[in-house]
């Protein structure tokens, strides 16, 4: 029981530990590459990019005008944080459009990021 406890006060204080070091040494992340606006082309592949320096792991998520967008057959989520959507559609069947805002997500264990929006538009025929 000694032990145990032991073990877990000194789980605690590396974790306390880490947090300070992290405090102190800029820990926050800060984007090195963010979505810039962009004309798309109907029917055609786009890509968006988002970089962050911190301490990982780093998770990277999307967002299209604040909703978060799921990997699915129309995107694609590399682990360099870029997004690709596969075929650029302004209007869809089902009544949604791939035009919008888009940002990008970065969080790790000492906090969140968010991007600047990146406005994604069609290419007026
Ligand atoms: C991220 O990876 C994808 C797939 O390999 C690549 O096409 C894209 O250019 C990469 N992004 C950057 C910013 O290099």
């Amino acid at each position: 029981m000694a032990t145990r406890r032991r073990c877990l006060l000194s789980r605690l204080l590396g974790l306390l530990l880490s947090a300070l070091v992290g405090v102190t040494h800029g820990s926050e992340l800060s984007f090195t590459l963010e979505p810039s606006d962009i004309i798309a082309v109907q029917e055609q592949p786009l890509m968006l990019h988002c970089q962050v320096d911190g301490i990982p792991p780093i998770t990277t998520q999307w967002r299209r005008n604040g909703a978060a967008l799921s990997e699915d057959h129309n995107y694609a989520m590399f682990a360099n944080g870029s997004l690709l959507i596969g075929r650029f559609q302004q209007t869809k069947s089902d009544g949604s459009a791939d035009e919008g805002d888009y940002e990008c997500v970065a969080q790790n264990s000492f906090g969140l990021v968010v991007s600047r929006k990146a406005r994604v538009q069609a290419a007026s025929k």
